[in-house]
C-alpha cells in the first residue's frame, strides 16, 4: 500500500535513501572501502569497448554510467536508446560487450537489443530491478539494483539505484583495469557512502521544491540544462515533468544551448539548471548567464559553494549537500523527480498512472 503517502510516487520518492543504502551495500564493502562485483560475462581488463543501451529514464541512467566508465575506467562507451541500436546495424568489436538496463527486465526494445547483441557475439551485463525477469533470465549475467517493487509508471527511486550500481561498475572495472589507485576507490566509495544519509538531506528540501514547483506549473515550456554527468540528469528533469506533469519541457547540454535553443528563452521560460560546485561549475555558471541576460529565469539546484556566485543573478537557488563529483548526479536526480512530483499534483494530473503509458512497455 500507499501508507501515509499521497500517491506511490511519492512514497517510492521517500525510499530513495534505503534503496541507495540497499544497493550500495550490495557491491561496496563500507569496512575496506573496496568495490564487490558479482562475475561479469567480460574481463574489463581486456574489454576494447562497451555498448550502453536502455529505455527512458533506464536509458538516462546508462548515459551516466557512459561518463563514469569512460572517466575512471577509460574504456571507450558507445550509448543509444534500445529502439535505435535494434535497428542501426552497429559495427561491434570483436570481444566487446554491452551493459543493458532495465527496471522491469521485460522492456521489448530492450529484450530485442540484447538478443541482437548477444547474436553479434556481445557479451551482455544487464542491471535489472526484477531478478526473475526474461532480460535476467536472457543475459551473460545480471547486476541486480535492489529497488524494491515500483508501483508508480514514472521511475523514481529504480533510477537512483541504476545509477548507485553503474558507480559502482565504472569505479570496479577502473581498478580492474588499473586506472585507479587503491586510494581513488576509497575517496570513490566513500562518497557514494554518504548517498542514504545525503538523500535524506534532499528530501528535506520539500517546501523548498514545492514553492519552486508553484512556478514552474504556471509554464507551458520548460528547459533543463546541465553539463557533464548532469546533462542526462537534465533530460530526466524534462522526461519526468512531461510524463506526469504533461508540461513540455527539455532538457539540454549547457552548452549547446546557444546553438538553437536560447531562442526560446524569455521571462515565461523556467531554465532549470543543475550546476553543483566541481569543474564544470564556471562553464554552466556562464551560459546561465547568458539565459538571465536573455530575461531567462534562472532556477539552480547547486551546492553551498556553488550557491552565492548563483544567487546573484538565479531567481531562485535550492542548495544540496555538497558531495565528490561521483555522487552528485545521483543526488540531484532526487529534486528534479520531486520538483515533477509536485507540478503534477498541482496540476491535478493522475500521478501513478499518467495517460498514454504503461509502467513496463512489452510491445514495440
Ligand atoms: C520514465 C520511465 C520510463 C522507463 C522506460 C524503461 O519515468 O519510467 O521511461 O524508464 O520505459 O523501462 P524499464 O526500465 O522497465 O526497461
Amino acid at each position: 500500500g500507499k501508507g501515509n503517502y499521497r500517491h506511490y510516487m511519492e512514497k517510492e520518492l521517500h525510499e530513495h535513501p534505503a534503496v541507495l543504502g540497499d544497493t550500495l551495500r550490495q557491491y561496496l564493502d563500507p569496512k575496506t572501502l573496496e568495490v564487490r562485483l558479482p562475475r561479469l560475462p567480460f574481463d574489463p581488463a581486456r574489454v576494447p569497448r562497451l555498448t550502453v543501451s536502455a529505455c527512458g529514464s533506464a536509458f538516462l541512467a546508462g548515459q551516466v554510467g557512459r561518463y563514469w566508465i569512460e572517466r575512471l575506467a577509460r574504456i571507450p562507451v558507445d550509448a543509444d536508446v534500445a529502439s535505435e541500436l535494434r535497428y542501426r546495424d552497429p559495427p561491434l568489436s570483436e570481444g566487446g560487450a554491452a551493459i543493458l538496463v532495465s527496471q522491469s527486465g521485460e522492456t521489448a526494445d530492450t529484450m530485442a537489443a540484447l538478443k541482437l547483441l548477444r547474436e553479434r557475439g556481445q557479451k551482455v551485463l544487464s542491471v535489472v530491478n526484477v531478478p526473475e525477469s526474461s532480460m535476467a533470465r536472457e543475459s551473460d549475467a545480471t547486476v541486480l539494483t535492489v529497488a524494491g517493487p515500483e508501483v508508480g509508471v514514472a521511475s523514481t527511486k529504480a533510477f537512483t539505484a541504476q545509477l548507485a550500481v553503474l558507480a559502482c561498475l565504472a569505479i570496479g572495472m577502473g581498478r580492474a583495469r588499473r586506472e585507479l589507485s587503491t586510494l581513488d576507490e576509497g575517496r570513490l566509495t566513500q562518497a557514494l557512502l554518504t548517498l542514504p544519509h545525503n538523500a535524506a538531506l534532499v528530501l528535506e528540501k520539500d517546501a523548498q521544491i514545492r514553492e519552486l514547483a508553484a512556478e514552474v506549473a504556471k509554464a507551458r515550456d520548460v528547459l533543463f540544462l546541465g553539463r557533464g554527468p548532469m546533462f542526462p540528469i537534465a533530460m530526466e528533469g524534462a522526461l519526468k515533468l512531461k510524463e506526469i506533469s504533461y508540461i513540455h519541457a527539455e532538457g539540454y547540454a549547457a552548452g549547446e544551448m546557444k546553438h538553437g535553443p536560447i531562442a526560446l528563452i524569455d521571462s515565461a521560460v523556467p531554465v532549470i539548471s543543475l550546476c553543483p560546485s566541481g569543474p564544470l561549475f564556471e562553464k554552466t555558471l556562464s551560459n546561465l548567464q547568458e539565459a538571465a541576460a536573455r530575461g531567462g529565469r534562472i532556477m539552480a539546484f547547486t551546492d553551498a559553494a556553488g550557491a552565492p556566485a548563483l544567487r546573484r543573478f538565479a531567481e531562485a537557488v535550492i542548495e544540496l549537500p555538497e558531495v565528490e563529483p561521483i555522487a552528485q548526479p545521483i543526488l540531484h536526480a532526487i529534486p528534479v523527480q520531486l520538483l515533477a512530483y509536485h507540478v503534477a499534483v498541482l496540476k491535478g494530473t493522475d500521478v501513478d498512472q499518467p495517460r498514454n503509458l504503461a509502467k513496463s512497455v512489452t510491445v514495440e
